[in-house]
């Protein structure tokens, strides 16, 4: 029964699963999440059910006309003008690189465990676009100056180098200017890599729960000084 009501209204539930912190999520969760004992074929298939939902989970784009795409397939046309790539990654099953990534913060041995326990990703962007370095960013509410951290980032902005970035835990909203002028937004979701390429018009701020884990890849240090370009930003398209 479980089975044949997500494929009836599969967009419409997984548009509500994708919205992060939502209550139908919430909900679903706390009833036939964590408190599955399997003794009912019924608790069995919704676990399954939220398992797989888990593994469609996808980053939202958002248009100024209200238009909301949570399909890969329907989010890379309205990034393509802007030759924007938008990946799943996935970080693996280790349960202590979960563990790792599930706390608010982490000290420079934890981070440095995160990130050789993903360099499989950062040896492919050596050797196909001889990236140099790697490290791993985290921002949570409890950071002193988190605020003035973000503001560098809030306002539409390009950068000499690409901008790579692989979200690994919580979440945060990229948004882009189109060469017709149209404003959009992504909230990028966790085992999602975004590339936004060099001299593209964008900002970056985070959603409601203010975290995210970001490994970030560079080839030089240097190209990633933002260059604010004074465009408007009509930001808040996206819904969190
Ligand atoms: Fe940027």
């Amino acid at each position: 029964m479980w089975r044949l009501l997500y494929q009836s209204y599969r967009d419409k539930i997984e548009l509500l699963w994708n919205r992060p912190e939502s209550l139908f999520k919430l909900t679903l969760k706390w009833f036939f999440g964590n408190k599955c004992d399997r003794q009912t074929s019924c608790k069995v298939s919704l676990c399954r059910l939220t398992q797989q939902l888990e593994r469609a989970k996808m980053a939202i784009l958002r248009l100024e006309d209200g238009t909301t795409y949570t399909q890969l397939s329907d989010i890379t046309p309205e990034l393509a003008p802007l030759n924007i790539q938008l990946n799943s990654w996935p970080v693996g099953d280790n349960p202590e690189i979960r563990e790792l990534l599930a706390k608010d913060a982490l000290d420079d041995n934890q981070k440095e465990q995160v990130l050789q326990a993903l360099d499989c990703y950062f040896q492919q962007l050596q050797q196909s676009a001889g990236y140099q370095s790697r490290d791993l960013i985290v921002l949570h509410p409890d950071i002193p100056n988190l605020d003035t951290l973000l503001s560098k980032f809030d306002k539409c902005h390009t950068h000499a180098e690409d901008e790579v970035r692989y979200i690994v835990a919580g979440e945060g909203i990229f948004g882009f200017v189109r060469p017709d002028g149209s404003q959009l937004e992504v909230t990028v979701q966790p085992e999602e890599f975004i590339n936004v390429p060099a001299n593209t018009e964008h900002w970056f701020y985070l959603t409601a729960a203010r975290k995210v884990k970001a490994v970030r890849y560079f080839t030089t240090m240097t190209g990633w000084t933002p260059e604010y370009t004074g465009t408007q930003v009509r930001s808040g398209l996206a819904i969190v």
